[in-house]
């Protein structure tokens, strides 16, 4: 029998998947799956609760399942799929919507984000996303969550809907917990440093992509906001310093520093010599990452088998719980 522990996550195709995508989440999912039974997904469902334009959207789920291979995500070890091919997770959704209160999805701050962002579409899936996204967790019964300190409200929620829905029919779900990095669980925007670096708001020049060009990553790290204080030395103070935190988050990240490690490499420099230090240190770790997603990018009868058999391979895993749901909760056998 497998004993393997299992993980579960994905990401939206909103938008091309940013530095915070990668060092929040996708960064620490290769390391998972030699070890853990994996399952990653695009959550292609979850972006039309913006709206999308059809063929960006298209494009851009088949470039993110092209970036996470290219990030190590070996479509032999772990299955890798697109969340709209595999229908009980809309299935699962409707029935767990059931389950989950008013009060408690309007209490969401990316519901309260979202809506304030978006206010001429404020749709019913923006409001019961959080349901979609613990059936996208709960048909595979995981152990671990592996995602960015923003997600950790939508995990707790599956957890209540857990509790809740467990409580009533006896043990359907395993019990999730999210997997959150010590080190990057929350990139900032690099011209803003209160707000987090996200992948949907178009146009912001505090950004980095995956797939930027060397050029463009090096500009935005020249023209990075530290910090207005005088004594201009690199040193970690998230509270006073939160743009040089901010960079020396995502230096460690690049380099596997620790923060003392840096702030002796840089004392005495100033942020001169440390803002295109950093720029560097992402240039080359995304270097390979950008020349396989563009090799595999290229190769549409790989990708089209990669997420066939991947699809194919999560319906068999979510029809089981699904299954038992429908059976828990009344429906007639098909
Ligand atoms: P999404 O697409 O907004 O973000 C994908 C993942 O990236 C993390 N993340 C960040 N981490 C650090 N710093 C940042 N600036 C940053 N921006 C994003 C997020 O925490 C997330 O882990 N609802 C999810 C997608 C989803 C999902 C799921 C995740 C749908 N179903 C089931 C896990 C399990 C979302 O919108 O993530």
């Amino acid at each position: 029998m497998d004993e393997k522990k299992t993980m579960l996550s994905g990401i939206k195709p909103s938008g091309d998947l940013t530095l915070g995508s990668y060092l929040g989440p996708l960064h620490h999912w290769p390391k998972m799956i030699e070890e853990y039974d994996c399952y990653y997904f695009m959550a292609d469902l979850h972006a039309i609760t913006v709206r999308q334009n059809p063929a960006d959207l298209r494009r851009r789920t088949l470039e993110q399942l092209a970036q996470y291979i290219a990030c190590g995500l070996d479509p032999e070890k772990c299955t890798l799929f697109i969340q709209s091919h595999v229908h009980q997770h809309a299935e699962l959704g409707w029935v767990l919507n059931c389950y989950a209160m008013f009060g408690e999805l309007s209490r969401m701050t990316q519901f309260k984000d979202k809506s304030a962002r978006n206010a001429d579409n404020i749709n019913g899936g923006l409001f019961t996303y959080p349901c979609l996204m613990a059936a996208d967790i709960l048909l595979y019964q995981p152990d671990f969550i592996p995602v960015g300190d923003d997600q950790r409200q939508h995990v707790e929620l599956a957890r209540n809907i857990v509790q809740r829905f467990n409580g009533v029919y006896g043990d359907v779900f395993k019990m999730p917990e999210p997997y959150i990095p010590k080190v990057g669980a929350r990139i900032m925007s690099l011209t803003n440093p209160a707000a987090k670096m996200s992948k949907s708001d178009n146009g912001d020049t505090g950004r980095v992509t995956l797939m930027d060009d060397p050029n463009v990553i090096m500009k935005q790290f020249k023209r990075a906001i530290t910090d207005s204080d005088t004594e201009r030395c690199v040193r970690y103070d998230p509270e006073n310093k939160p743009g040089v935190a901010n960079l020396m988050t995502i230096y460690s990240s690049a380099t596997g520093r620790s923060f003392a490690e840096i702030e002796r490499e840089f004392d005495g420099l100033g942020y001169g010599k440390f803002k295109p230090a950093v720029g560097e240190a992402v240039v080359e770790m995304l270097r390979p990452i950008q020349e396989e997603a563009r090799r595999i990018m290229a190769d549409k009868a790989y990708l089209e088998g990669v997420y066939r058999a991947g699809a194919e391979k999560a319906s068999r895993t979510a029809e089981k719980t699904l299954r038992k749901v429908y059976k828990k909760v009344g429906f007639v056998a098909r």
